[in-house]
């Protein structure tokens, strides 16, 4: 079979998880071409290029370079850059492949279903029913505009059917993140990064939070400055710090305190597997990302999402994670349970087995035999 497929990405989740899908095509099916297009939304180094090379990624054959900025003004940057893309792509792409909730997902679908390009969404289905999530947005339209629609988990395939899409376009093919994960934790592990930082493996606790609803509000950023201090006292906290969360904490004239906090390590965001290395032997880790509530229930690590809900509900409901919202005692509470180990254990998940690449691969050749 022979087909040309535009693979679009744009910011950090999404470099993670399109290498499995971009070599189970090359296995699977060498005479599909496939092209990667990087947007540009994430650029600096650390967000971007270092993920590229520790993941093994072709580098891509198309830089947008839209860059930061309003959501309205990056969608449209990333809408138009591609479009303009698409109509000068010789051969035109047979379809586009998007993966994951960020504005590139959705400007790109955009973009390819105006010109009738069929679109594959890779992570579909996932919903907080919270629209004042940007990505919950993202997910709804992206999801709407595909025609194959590959699930991460089963309660994505049921969001799909409720939203009246067809049945014969989802199909449940695992998660394709912990596919990267798995094949990456010896070579992870083998850096040593706790004891660099002068950390015993087991004895810390991992901070990331950057969501907006958590670090753009001046008093949210305080109350949590205050509660990191407090925990710090109980066991060390490292807290690599996303650029969006660093400016807040400027801004808010809190960086030189938790800097100064002793127990606390703020550092640069960190590459993969300098963070996985670190992840994969916390003690307890304290998160607003959905990827690393995925993360932790892989690896039985855990995790105190600091989200009102999920769009992941089966690591709350199998595996590690709770949500604590922004309830302060009950994350001090759990943090204790942690500590003396009363938490709950997760299980391992069903098709969360390192091999969805492969399914995604599968999927995606049988659907391209009846578009071609
Ligand atoms: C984006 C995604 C979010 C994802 C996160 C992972 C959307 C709507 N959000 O959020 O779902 O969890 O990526 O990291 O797409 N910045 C830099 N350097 C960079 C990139 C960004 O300094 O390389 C700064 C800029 O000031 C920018 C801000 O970070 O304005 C936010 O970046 P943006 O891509 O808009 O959103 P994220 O918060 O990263």
């Amino acid at each position: 079979m022979t087909a040309r497929l535009a693979c679009v990405v744009g910011a950090r989740p999404n470099f993670v998880k399109i290498g499995p899908v971009l070599r189970g095509l090359q296995e699977q099916w060498p005479g599909v071409q496939c092209s990667l297009i990087h947007t540009g939304q994430h650029y600096d180094r650390e967000m971007s290029d270092l993920f590229f090379t520790e993941l093994n990624l072709p580098p891509p054959d198309v830089l947008l370079k839209v860059g930061s900025g309003t959501h309205g003004q990056q969608t449209a940057r990333i809408l138009q850059g591609f479009e303009a893309w698409l109509l000068e792509a010789d051969p035109r792409p047979t379809a586009t492949i998007v993966v994951g909730d960020v504005n590139s997902t959705v400007a790109c679908a955009l973009a390819a279903a105006k010109l009738n390009i069929p679109i594959i969404h890779v992570e579909a289905g996932l919903r907080s029913f919270d629209r004042r999530m940007p990505e919950e947005i993202n997910r709804v339209v992206t999801d709407t505009l595909s025609s194959l629609l590959l699930a991460s988990e089963p309660a994505g395939v049921e969001n799909l059917r409720r939203e009246g899409l067809a049945s014969d376009r989802i199909r449940l093919v695992g998660n394709v993140m912990i596919d990267v994960l798995f094949a990456n934790l010896d070579r992870a592990r083998r850096l040593g990064y706790p004891e660099k930082l002068g950390l015993t493996p087991g004895e810390y606790c991992i901070v990331t939070l950057h969501r907006p609803s958590n670090v753009d509000a001046p008093s949210a950023l305080h109350r949590l400055s205050d509660t990191l201090q407090r925990l710090s006292s109980k066991i060390p906290i490292v807290f690599p710090v996303h650029p969006r969360t660093r400016a807040r904490l400027h801004e808010a004239g809190l960086w030189n305190e938790l800097d100064h906090a002793p127990g606390i390590t703020l550092s640069e965001p960190l590459g993969y597997l300098e963070f996985l290395c670190l992840s994969s032997q916390a003690k307890i880790v304290i998160t607003d990302s959905g990827g690393l509530q995925e993360e932790t229930t892989a690896l039985n690590i855990p995790c105190l999402t600091m989200r009102d809900r999920t769009d992941r509900p089966i690591t709350v409901h199998e595996g590690t994670s709770t949500l604590v919202g922004h309830d302060i005692e009950l994350l001090e509470r759990l943090f204790n349970d942690v500590l003396h180990d009363r938490y709950k254990q997760g299980q391992c998940l069903a098709l969360w087995d390192g091999q969805s690449g492969q399914r995604i691969a599968h999927e995606i050749g049988e659907f391209l035999k009846h578009v071609n």
